[in-house]
């Protein structure tokens, strides 16, 4: 039986990864990064995401921080992984503008301290590195293997960093690999990030329990999938028989507003746009519902990604089944019937 260890277990693609690897039958290690909130026996009530997986006894959620090489080794040295999938991260782009330390001592130096710790302790794990489609900065589209890297955030310069730790690394001999994944939201995304903050945000307004929903930059481009779809890409690179990196992307790009008006569909709103720039607004029966915050701006922004997933499709036989339509509708019932539960 295979044992695998996720860092990161309790964000969104963890716990995806976790759901998929326990249904192959494998033993999973979850790395979490611990506080004095949660009971050590409770861990996995304490995170939405895992809340599921409390009581499975091939789950094996294990304390450890990226920050902290001794606590990495002490976590590897229990599960002695077969595979190793490092989603740990400081993975908000904004926030690395403002927390630019953090953000380099945990997507780059901790990916060093994860890397030296599997290569001395499980020299023969099989090592994912959660790579990104940041890197790529605004290199003209669509990207691909062979499209120079050129980030244009402490995040992107961070996992640049981490990325070429992983090539060093597999030309020593070891099999690391960075999946070089494009965007990817669900239910189970992390609020601040712009496709949950607008399905939580404007199911909230067609419940009335909001008046309005504050953003940034709405031409932005990106191309989304469902990570459910990327998680199967992940260990599918880990299957293959030579580390290699992909890009793992729908080939599709759309706007934040084309999310925006995705969403407003799936609750029959109907959204009028006025006004330009910042001063742009979203009204909806004769109410502005979309106002732009500029703190919400990126200092450097990038402007479009749509990744070219060909090779992945060829050589591992992935494609993404939910397109950009389908995500934003999941994600938007999702959110419905959740501030409905919640009643605010
Ligand atoms: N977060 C956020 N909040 N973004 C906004 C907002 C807002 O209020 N308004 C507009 N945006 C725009 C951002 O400027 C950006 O262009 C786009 O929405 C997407 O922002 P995020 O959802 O925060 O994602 P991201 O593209 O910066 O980064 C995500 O994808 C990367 C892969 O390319 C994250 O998941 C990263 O961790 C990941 O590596």
């Amino acid at each position: 039986m295979q044992t695998a260890l996720i860092t990161g277990v309790a964000g969104q693609d963890g716990s995806y990864l976790a759901d998929l690897l326990l249904e192959k039958g494998y033993t999973v290690y979850g790395m979490y990064v611990a506080s004095t909130r949660m009971n050590s026996s409770q861990v996995c009530l304490a995170f939405d995401n895992i809340k599921h997986l409390h009581g499975n006894k091939q789950f094996i959620p294990v304390s450890g921080n990226l920050m902290d090489l001794r606590s990495v080794e002490i976590v590897i040295e229990q599960a002695k992984p077969d595979e190793i999938y490092n989603l740990a991260a400081q993975s908000h782009v904004k926030r690395s503008e403002t927390e630019p330390e953090v953000t380099r001592n945990t997507n780059a130096y901790g990916v060093d301290r994860i890397l030296y710790a599997a290569r001395k302790i499980v020299p023969n794990a099989k090592f994912y590195q959660a790579s990104t489609s940041e890197m790529f900065g605004n290199a003209k589209a669509p990207q691909d293997e062979n499209t120079p890297f050129a980030p244009v955030s402490p995040y992107g310069e961070a996992k640049l960093f981490a990325h070429q730790l992983v090539k060093d690394n597999r030309e020593k001999g070891f099999f690391t690999v960075g999946g070089i994944l494009f965007n990817h939201e669900s239910e189970r995304r992390g609020m601040s990030f712009v496709t949950r903050k607008i399905t939580y945000g404007l199911a909230g307004i067609k419940l009335g329990f909001e008046n309005h929903l504050s953003l940034g930059n709405l031409d932005a481009k990106r191309d989304w999938g469902h990570s459910k779809d990327y998680v199967r890409a992940m260990w599918l690179m880990l299957q293959n028989k030579t580390p290699i990196d992909y890009v793992i992307s729908t080939g599709e790009t759309h706007s934040v507003r084309e999310f925006i008006e995705a969403a407003a569909q799936v609750l029959d709103i109907n959204i009028e746009w006025k006004g330009a720039g910042v001063e742009e607004i979203g009204m909806w029966n004769n109410k502005p519902i979309i106002k732009i915050d500029q703190s919400f701006y990126r200092t450097r922004e990038i402007n479009v990604l749509c990744g070219n997933s060909a090779k992945a499709q060829n050589e591992l036989g992935w494609k993404p089944e939910i397109g950009f339509k389908k995500l934003a509708e999941m994600m938007t019932k999702n959110d419905l019937s959740l501030r409905n539960k919640q009643g605010y």
